[in-house]
């Protein structure tokens, strides 16, 4: 028998970790020798969905052309991990029952947390009025209501958000 697909999916905040967490948890699965591809957003945002914004609708048209190929993968077997903000709650519910074996990551730090960080020193440019409609500064994002997983950063260490993920995989049997 061939094995379930997942796409375990990544939303948050910029800088509040969805690249280093879907990396470190794509790393674990790979050395298992498990079937994963990674799809970013500021990775995708260079050829699937490239020409797109961060207006409303384009960035609901990122995580439906994302959704569409995270599904295509899900149904083959693979383990899919997408990091992408996407802020808003109707898409994501969207792709999520497109998609059926999914599993929604909050991945949960402070605004002030990700300000501070600011490792690509676009909140800085956000405040300055460089970058307009610049999520948790200008633009909204809407916290999922029930996620499966929760991944507190400023609280706990990478490694210890990879294995809550990796452990969630496995109680749910994708493993
Ligand atoms: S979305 O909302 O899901 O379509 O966004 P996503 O595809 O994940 O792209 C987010 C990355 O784009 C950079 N960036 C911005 N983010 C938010 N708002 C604005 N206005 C913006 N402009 C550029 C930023 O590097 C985001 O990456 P992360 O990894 O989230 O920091
Ligand atoms: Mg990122």
């Amino acid at each position: 028998m061939s094995r379930r697909g997942v796409t375990v999916w990544f939303t948050g905040l910029s800088g509040a970790g969805k690249t280093t967490l879907s990396r470190g948890v794509a790393q674990q699965l790979r050395a298992w020798g498990l079937p994963v591809e990674v799809l970013d957003g500021d990775v995708v945002r260079q050829h699937l969905t490239k020409g797109l914004g961060f207006s409303k609708g384009d960035r609901d048209e990122n995580i439906r052309r994302i959704g569409f190929v995270a599904g295509l993968l899900t149904r083959q077997g693979v383990i899919v991990l997408v990091s992408a903000i996407s802020p808003y709650r109707a898409v994501r519910q969207e792709v999520r029952q497109q998609i059926g074996d999914f599993i929604e990551v909050f991945v949960d730090a402070p605004l002030a947390v990700c300000e501070s960080r600011d490792v690509k020193g676009l909140y800085q440019k956000a405040r300055a009025g460089l970058i307009q409609n610049f999520t948790g500064i200008d633009d909204p994002y809407e916290p999922p209501d029930h996620p499966e997983v929760i991944c507190k950063t400023a609280e706990h260490s990478i490694s210890e958000n990879v294995h809550q993920v990796m452990q969630y995989l496995q109680d749910k049997g994708y493993l």
